[in-house]
């Protein structure tokens, strides 16, 4: 039996934590030079039907420290869909790879693809969601407060991928999540329904970011234009006027809020640079914790198909 990580629901409020927990041991031995080839001679196909910078190469590094080899599927390589099937990439990708990493634009592809993949598939973004990254940002906030429970996150900007993750999130785990998004931006409504009906979380979509930042523990945004909305860039840009971190929203934050970003950013837009390099930003850990929670999660993952890795 394979496990799957497609989304954030796909683990038990346990698992989030103990995920978390093999995140920072895995970190700690990363600085320390320890080295576990958990998966030695393993083999991940990372495809890439988008642009990236983390994910790639969070994985790609991530695998190389496990002992194993990544190799890397652009856009142009595969053609998901069109060039060929996307049940066929998935049975023929795990006839030589023992995991697979795919970023995607439809979530039903990447749905597919675990269906018919008989290796692990890892779900490194899709216009519906992006786990990964959510995993990644609940282990900084946990490491910098100790917990996530009760804290106070404000999503500031559009109700797209980053924000449904945050809604499965805490459809598991108890925070409140507010999200400030300008009217006709809401996120995914079954997600949204899903998170309230678990009744953990205290939840809130309001479209004052200035209401919204009232005492926030974390001021989380991310780019206002997706990657595949480029068409709608324009109005877009207009749309979110006002739906920026910058020192003014940040004012009316907790004294010691967090600022977060999953990144790429860009200044002046949805953030300012002062704040995004300001001493409440915590960006940089937030990224670097792409690669230690994803390693924790193929541990999980591996662990669930089988393997006996005690870390
Ligand atoms: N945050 C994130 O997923 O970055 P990339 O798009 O560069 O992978
Ligand atoms: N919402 C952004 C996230 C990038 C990591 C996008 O989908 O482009």
């Amino acid at each position: 039996m394979k496990r799957d990580f497609i989304a954030v629901t796909d683990f038990s409020k346990d698992e989030i934590y103990e995920t978390f927990r093999i995140a920072k041991q895995l970190k700690a031995d990363v600085k320390a030079g320890k080295e576990h080839h958990y998966f030695a001679n393993q083999t991940m196909a990372m495809v890439f039907a988008k642009p990236s910078l983390r994910t790639r190469v969070s994985f790609e590094t991530g695998m190389a420290q496990f002992g194993g080899h990544a190799l890397y599927l652009g856009p142009n390589d595969i053609s998901i869909g069109s060039r060929e099937s996307v049940k066929d990439i998935a049975r023929v990708i795990s006839r030589y790879n023992n995991w697979i990493m795919a970023r995607l634009f439809k979530h039903e592809h990447m749905l597919e693809m675990a269906k018919y993949a008989s290796s692990p598939v890892i779900n490194g973004l899709t216009d519906y969601n992006h786990p990964c990254q959510i995993m990644a940002d609940m282990l900084t906030i946990h490491e910098h407060r100790g917990t996530v429970e009760g804290q106070k996150v404000v999503f500031i900007g559009d109700g797209n991928n980053v924000c449904n993750s945050f809604l499965n999130f805490a459809s598991i785990v108890p925070y409140h999540f507010v999200l400030a998004t300008p009217e006709g931006y809401d996120p995914d409504p079954t997600t949204l329904e899903r998170a309230r009906a678990a009744g953990l979380s205290k939840i809130e979509v309001i479209h004052d970011p200035v209401e919204a930042a009232k005492d926030a523990d974390v001021l989380y945004t991310d780019v206002w234009t997706s990657m595949g909305q480029e068409a709608e860039k324009l109005k877009r840009l207009n749309d979110f006027q006002g739906f920026q971190i910058n020192d003014e929203l940040l004012s009316h934050a907790k004294s010691d809020a967090l600022v977060m970003h999953c990144l790429p950013a860009h200044y002046g837009e949805e953030i300012t640079e002062e704040v995004l390099d300001g001493p409440h930003s915590v960006v940089f850990d937030e990224a670097e914790n792409r690669m230690h929670a994803q390693k924790a999660i193929m541990v999980m993952l591996g662990n669930g198909s089988g393997a006996n890795i005690q870390v």
